[in-house]
């Protein structure tokens, strides 16, 4: 174990971070006190991906229709939407009980965002939210009616879009969202990918005529670069994963859909009903953005548990220190390596 710096060695749960043994920290603060005040970027994201629903069912033969296991939550709306279903998991419920031999209250429910359509991931609310939000800036700049979706279809747009590039680093699941959606979009498209990024996604991104850029680092670098490339590049759009107000709005609309699909499955949240909720985090945008859209739907009814490998907390480490971005988990001896799909992330986000 790497010797820890003194002001850490006599915090005993960085002490146990930093052992790599599993550890579990929970907030005294409570979350409602440090929110952002991101006036109503939520609603704003919302109200984008409705505008775009048509052009979705059009250009994604997948998400033409809303799927009848959710349909009932979204009445009235016909297709185009970028959701996934919210299913009970008793099976798996009766084996944590078992595993962990203490009764687990309330039911347990798993929200299926590894099968949103077109990209299979969370990263595909907030990446597809700023590829959007992108698209419409550069709509409004040439004179078109950016609040259409049928522009987006059009010749005129295409042209323009193929004129603009829009570049992320990512260790997989972002990458594979702003790439896909960028080229359907027009866009010129780079993805800047780390080296825990699996062959499959780099394959199906230069299918879809992105360039991906392979690094031999970690998540970090492949940000680094991807921002170095953009930096000068004039009509480019750098997505910055390590801070990104968009990015985060795309996730926190989640909360709004599950607001409904609980509601149309009959379960009432409130503060005899708490919603505890685990969400994977690597730099903390996606599990950050969906907390902060539950904190606004169900306020103290919603408790969000933040889960990371043990290899690699950094979220838990930059909250925890309070040198938030400032630390990475290597300054305590910890690897960052993990084969949890991405989560490979040293450094929380900025943001
Ligand atoms: C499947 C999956 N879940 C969770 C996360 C964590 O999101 P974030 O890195 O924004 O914390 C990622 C990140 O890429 C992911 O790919």
């Amino acid at each position: 174990m790497t010797d820890l710096p003194d002001e850490l060695s006599t915090d005993e749960i960085i002490r146990s971070l930093a052992s790599g043994r599993p550890t579990t920290w929970l907030r005294s603060t409570g979350t409602e006190a440090v929110l952002p005040d991101l006036g109503d970027m939520m609603d704003s994201a919302a109200a984008r991906f409705d505008r775009f629903a048509p052009w979705f069912a059009e250009t994604f033969p997948e998400a033409a229709t809303v799927p009848v296991e959710f349909a009932s939550a979204f009445p009235g709306v016909s297709g185009g939407m970028i959701e996934s279903a919210l299913v009970p998991a008793p099976a798996a419920q009766h084996r944590l009980v078992d595993l962990f031999g203490s009764e687990l209250g309330g039911r347990l429910w798993l929200k299926r965002d590894d099968s949103l359509p077109v990209s299979g991931s969370i990263k595909a609310r907030g990446g597809f939210h700023e590829v959007l939000e992108f698209a419409e800036a550069v709509a409004a700049e040439h004179g078109l009616d950016s609040f259409d979706p049928a522009t987006y279809s059009t010749r005129e747009f295409r042209e323009i879009a193929a004129n603009h590039r829009i570049v992320v680093g990512s260790t997989g699941n972002l990458g594979l969202s702003i790439g896909i959606l960028s080229a359907r979009l027009g866009f010129a498209a780079s993805v800047h990918m780390s080296a825990d990024a699996r062959e499959w996604k780099k394959t199906m991104l230069r299918d879809h005529g992105v360039d991906v850029i392979e690094h031999a680092g970690d998540f970090v670098e492949a940000v680094d670069a991807g921002r170095a490339s953009a930096k000068a590049a004039e009509n480019t759009h750098f997505v910055d994963d390590e801070d990104s107000v968009s990015l985060f709005a795309g996730y926190s609309v989640a909360a709004l859909r599950l607001e409904r699909q609980f509601a149309a499955a009959g379960v009432t949240i409130d503060e005899q009903n708490p919603l505890t909720v685990y969400l994977p985090c690597g730099i903390g945008g996606g599990p950050g953005g969906v907390t902060f859209g539950l904190k606004r739907v169900f306020g103290a009814a919603a408790r969000c548990i933040f889960v990371e490998p043990s290899q690699a907390p950094a979220m838990f480490l930059g909250v925890r220190t309070g040198r938030h971005s400032g630390i990475s988990v290597q300054d305590i001896g910890l690897s960052g390596a993990t084969a949890a799909d991405g989560l490979a992330v040293a450094r929380p986000s900025r943001f």
